[in-house]
Order: C-alpha cells, then sequence, then structure tokens
C-alpha cells in the first residue's frame, strides 16, 4: 500500500496536487472518498481541531484506516491546524498520517521552537508521521467572510519569504510546509478571492527541498491552481466550497422531501453535492482534463 510520502513523490513526478477536502461527518468522507476512488487518484482527508473533536479522534483515525484497508486504496488522514502539542500527540497516536503544527499566530521563534518539539515528540510515537508546519499569516477559519481575514498576508511584503522559510525548516526539521502565498482561508461572499502569488510559490519552491501545501484553495481561480502547482505546490486544501456543499444539499433535500424522515434517504444529496465539488477539484489538482 502506498504511503503519504510515495504519494507526494509521485505527485512530483507527475507534477500535479494532492487533494486535501476537510470533513465534519462520515457524509463528506463518503463524498470524498467515492469522488477520489472513481478518478483513481489518492486523496488527502483533513480534520482540524474543531472537525476531529466533533467527530472524535480516534473515530476519524478507524473510518479513514477502514476504507484504506477494505478497498486498498491511498486515503490518508490529516491533523489539521494543530494548535498544542497535545493535540497533536493525540493524533499521533490515533494514527493520522500527518499532522500540521500550526504556529502562525505565534512569533516567529516561538513557532520554530514549538514546531521543533512537536517533530521530536510525534517521530518518537510515530518515526513515519509527516509533520507540516505553517509560517505567515492566511486567516483563520473556512467561512463565508464580506472582506480580507484581519491580520492576513496579501501585500508581497508581508507574504513569507524564501529565506525564512528555508530557516525555518532547517532548525524545525519538519517534512512538509505551508507558505503564505496571497492564499487565505475562508471566501469572499461576494467576489473573488485575490490572486496568488505564483512568483513567490516558485521562489520559495526553488530553494526548498520539501514539499509545499497550498491552504485556503477554496474560491482561488482554476489558472491560479494550474500555476501555483506548475511552479511547486503539492497538497491543496479545501473546506469552504464543501462546507457550502453540504449546506446546500441538505436544504435541496429538506425541500424535496418535507415528509422524509430516514436520514439514509434524505444525506444523499448532500453527497452528491459534495462530490460534484470535490470531482471539479480533483480533476483540475490532477490534470485530468
Ligand atoms: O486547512 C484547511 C484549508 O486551508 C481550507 O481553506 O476553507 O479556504 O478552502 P478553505
Ligand atoms: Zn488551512
Amino acid at each position: 500500500m502506498q504511503t503519504l510520502i510515495e504519494a507526494i513523490k509521485d505527485a512530483e513526478k507527475k507534477e500535479v496536487a494532492i487533494g486535501h477536502f476537510n470533513i465534519s461527518d462520515i457524509v463528506a468522507l463518503k463524498a470524498i472518498f467515492e469522488t477520489a476512488k472513481k478518478l483513481l487518484v489518492p486523496v488527502i482527508i483533513g480534520v482540524s481541531e474543531g472537525e476531529r473533536n466533533f467527530i472524535g479522534v480516534w473515530q476519524v483515525a478507524a473510518l479513514v484506516k477502514s476504507l484504506r484497508d477494505e478497498f486498498q486504496y491511498p486515503v490518508f488522514l490529516n491533523a489539521d491546524h494543530t494548535h498544542s502539542i497535545e493535540a497533536a500527540e493525540a493524533a499521533a497516536y490515533a494514527g493520522f498520517d500527518t499532522v500540521l503544527f500550526d504556529g502562525s499566530a505565534l512569533t516567529v521563534r516561538e513557532n520554530i521552537e514549538q514546531t521543533k518539539l512537536v517533530v521530536r515528540k510525534l517521530k518518537s510515537i510515530n518515526r513515519n508521521i509527516l509533520i507540516e508546519a505553517e509560517l505567515g499569516r492566511i486567516g483563520t477559519s473556512s467561512e463565508i467572510r464580506e472582506g480580507i481575514p484581519e491580520g492576513a498576508a496579501v501585500k508581497p511584503e508581508d507574504l513569507t519569504k524564501p529565506e525564512e522559510a528555508v530557516s525555518f525548516i532547517r532548525e524545525t526539521g519538519v517534512d512538509l510546509f505551508a507558505p503564505a502565498v496571497g492564499n487565505l482561508h475562508g471566501m469572499m461572499a461576494n467576489a473573488p478571492e485575490p490572486a496568488l502569488n505564483i512568483k513567490r510559490v516558485r521562489e520559495i519552491s526553488q530553494l526548498l527541498r520539501i514539499p509545499l501545501v497550498l491552504h485556503g484553495g477554496s474560491g482561488n481561480a482554476d489558472a491560479d491552481f494550474t500555476a501555483a502547482i506548475d511552479a511547486g505546490i503539492r497538497i491543496i486544501h479545501i473546506n469552504t466550497e464543501l462546507r457550502l456543499a453540504w449546506k446546500k444539499g441538505l436544504d435541496k433535500a429538506l425541500a424535496a422531501y418535507p415528509a422524509e424522515i430516514a436520514p439514509y434517504k434524505i444525506l444523499p444529496d448532500v453527497v452528491s453535492e459534495i462530490g460534484n465539488v470535490v470531482q471539479r477539484r480533483l480533476k483540475l489538482f490532477n490534470k485530468l482534463v
């Protein structure tokens, strides 16, 4: 069975990116997994601290493992945006493939010190676990917003600097790196997302020897994704678009069958709305069109 690092290496060779999709329930998991399996591409399931506390840390790990084992399929699990060392350790013990330790709200020095500690602790629990770090401000929530998140980096001088990224990685020993390159969590209510800074992606990618992760993918233009992948992005995170699809599917089903009370008859509409979004994104990220 392919490991996550092997899947990333394969993506590098093919010059594509692996889709990372967040879930809060088994309905979204079903939609994402079935779509990836139909397209025959690897996929990463992400759960933030809030999302995994809702499902259960061990429970989501068991669900993803059951899909991997039953179908012998490359589906992986990420402990997304983990803010404490304890939560990172809990995910490692539960068998997650990767953990994003998010120290982006800390000073750079504190971020380095804490990330270093997380790398040491997690590798002693599971030497194959991958640790990702984030450097730069890209907002915090997968939500619909009216403007740019407070304090988020948009101007070139606020984006992650290539030399800073190099020393951060050298000091911490992380396996994956998430920069701020114009990407923002969440989606504008009535406007397009700001453009990604592809030049910065390329500059960072040329200096680093580890794979780059793009967060805050919802709402970005297709052409920006393709350019970012060509510049070196190997994993792309999508959440807000799925949350919207989840709600749209549920609203649609509840309106269409007001007398229905069997969840398994209502929820297929949610599966299909989420599946459509995932399919569009996976085709683009994997250059299947
Ligand atoms: O880690 C999660 C992603 O970065 C989601 O970002 O909600 O803007 O798609 P998004
Ligand atoms: Zn993120």
